[in-house]
């Protein structure tokens, strides 16, 4: 964390024109200034520099900020990177200890190096033989362990230990690493050992972890341990390979994605290189965004049990979900990727031709699991319908329901009314049927977060008169609340201190659009405006009684009924 005094000072010190002279050509334009937006290709300028509020928006991507966001989106750097980034140029020093911290990292990415670099050396030495011949016998060449660095960690308690401290590294360093555990007795030993060693490296090839595998298949140990947590490493976030892998990810515009270590590296050393480990794992958001950087396309190659097909189904909602086309390879039982392309290479790319659509496949499975009954069919639908849902693309989610529709020998338009009926389940608000949109935004909702932000005394006043309501504009909502957090945390409000405790990138575009130009508080539009929200809010909550009343009515269901009228009641009154 750094002080907030310094971000702060950083933020006052900084001009933004200056700023933003020094990286693209600015050019005034009456109060303002304005540039070719650096952030997307455009021929007419839309990118805008307020010297007054320090503020830059690009109002054709919708980009905007203040000096701390334009670094992060121009170097593409966090938030503290990007305050150490301005700190330096102003020659301000950061307090000692994030300096230690941050000249830390590149040491730790070192110690790890040092640590795969000992490993590979033992691979090829005497001690490694055993190693060595069963990365052979598993069809490894010489060629494919040098380019992964796969090694071997000597079987002794404290080899790397002691390899490690005579180079002067500490023991507290190796204990973040995870590179040694801590005994019973307060002393620390190996992680690894008489383990083949697979280091594990962020896209940028730096390694951040390591996995180990056994040579002699013994059940009394795991078969495989991996890095646990460190500075350096998260489960989840990365993926086994992709630094060697992505600019053929890139050339060929689709990903294979594994489960273990030697289901990447045997099928790239056999000239599939288009492909990426999830390391046991289930496939999370953090994974998928990674493998998106290179390309929408998805081949999922999971094992053909159950836990395979379960990781299956729940990688290809969230692939939907983030507007990825995915597509499963199903493999022969008993067979993983690494052994099919051993044995059987051509059945393999066969099978990698044949990869069925996310469609499909999952049908499919479902096929097989339920029977034929009118239940049976109802229950594939209602599950197909899940994954439909989290396509992004109307025409897409349409066309999957006709399908669905002749494959299940169901009428189209009772699968839309159940997609429907799941869509509002879904998202489990009490307002959904509204019909809320996300990007309109209606201009009273605008005026409202403007008279905030612009006239902060008044924050109080209209939480009071709209804390309970609904927005019709998502973003603007979330806006509200985090400018009222902002307010109660320092019983004030600036520009400032809002994008220095606002991370959301969507919020922060949205506030710089926002406080661009100026504006000028009216009381009596403002009470206006309020009256009219909670007017259209009091409507839609009756519009949303009614529709249930009258879906009581026709269940029947008495006692829910006269609840209703009762609250119906209520809203009139209100009104
Ligand atoms: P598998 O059990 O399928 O192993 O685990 P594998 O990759 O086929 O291993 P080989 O071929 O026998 O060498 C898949 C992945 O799950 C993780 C590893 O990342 C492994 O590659 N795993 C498995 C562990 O982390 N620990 C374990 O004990 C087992
Ligand atoms: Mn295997």
């Amino acid at each position: 964390m750094i002080p907030e005094e310094i971000i702060d000072e950083i933020q006052t010190k900084t001009d933004i024109v200056e700023l933003i002279s020094s990286y693209i050509p600015l050019k005034r334009a009456g109060k303002n200034f304005r540039a070719l937006c650096p952030f997307h290709s455009e021929k007419t300028p839309s990118f805008f520099v307020n010297p007054q509020r320090q503020i830059f928006h690009c109002f054709g991507c919708g980009v905007g900020g203040g000096v701390i966001q334009f670094i992060m989106e121009y170097e593409k750097v966090s938030f503290p990177e990007a305050v150490e980034m301005l700190a330096k140029r102003l020659g301000i020093s950061l307090p000692q200890k994030r300096l230690r911290d941050s000249g830390n990292r590149d040491y730790l990415y070192k110690v790890n190096q040092l640590a795969a670099d000992y490993f590979f050396e033992n691979i090829f030495s005497s001690s490694g033989s055993r190693a060595l011949s069963y990365l052979r016998q598993r069809g490894m060449g010489e060629d494919i362990i040098k380019e992964f660095k796969i090694g071997y960690a000597l079987r002794d308690y404290r080899d790397l230990f002691n390899y490690l401290r005579n180079k002067g590294v500490s023991i507290s360093i190796l204990d973040k690493l995870s590179l040694v555990v801590k005994g019973k007795d307060g002393s620390y030993f190996d992680l690894f050992r008489d383990r083949i060693i697979f280091p594990i490296s962020d896209v940028r090839g730096r390694i951040i972890g390591f996995g180990g595998r056994i040579i002699t298949d013994n059940t009394s140990q795991p078969k495989y341990i991996n890095t646990p947590a460190s500075p350096l490493y998260t489960k989840g976030k990365n993926l086994f390979g992709l630094s060697l892998s992505k600019e053929y990810i890139l050339r060929e515009d689709f990903c294979l994605v594994v489960e273990g270590y030697l289901d990447m590296i045997t099928p790239f050393a056999a000239g599939i290189k288009n492909i990426v480990a999830s390391l046991g794992t289930a496939l999370t958001q953090e994974q998928i965004r990674l493998i998106k950087r290179y390309t929408k396309d998805i081949i999922l190659v999971f094992d053909s049990d159950k836990a395979g097909q379960n990781a299956s189904l729940r990688a290809i909602d969230m692939m939907l979900e983030e507007d990825m086309v995915v597509k499963v390879l199903e493999l022969p039982a008993g067979y993983d990727p690494d052994r099919l392309v051993r044995e059987k290479k051509e059945d393999f790319l066969k099978l990698l031709g044949a990869a069925k659509d996310f469609f499909v496949y999952k049908l499919d499975i479902l096929r097989k699991a339920y029977d034929g009954s009118i239940a049976a069919r109802a229950k594939i639908a209602s599950e197909m319908i899940q994954s439909i849902l989290k396509l992004q693309n109307e025409v897409q989610r349409q066309e999957y329901i006709k399908l669905l529709g002749s494959s299940l020998g169901v009428a189209e338009e009772a699968l839309r009314i159940e997609m429907r009926k799941q869509q509002k389940g879904k998202a489990g608000q009490r307002y959904v049927e509204m019909n809320l949109s996300q990007d309109k935004s209606p201009f009273e909702e605008e005026h409202i977060i403007k008279s905030m932000i612009f006239y902060p005394e008044i924050i109080p006043l209209v939480e009071d008169a709209l804390k309970d309501i609904e927005w019709e504009d998502r973003v603007l909502g979330e806006l509200f609340a985090k400018v009222i957090e902002c307010y109660h945390q320092e019983k004030k409000f600036s520009e400032q201190q809002f994008l220095e405790h606002c991370s959301a990138p969507q919020l922060v575009a949205r506030f710089s659009k926002l406080v661009f130009n100026d504006f000028k508080l009216d009381e009596k539009v403002l009470e206006e405006v309020i009256l009219k929200i909670r007017r259209r809010h009091n409507q839609r909550l009756r519009d949303y009684v009614r529709q249930n009343i009258k879906e009581a009515e026709q269940k029947g269901d008495e006692e829910r009924i006269r609840e209703l009228m009762q609250e119906y009641r209520a809203l009139l009154k209100e009104r």
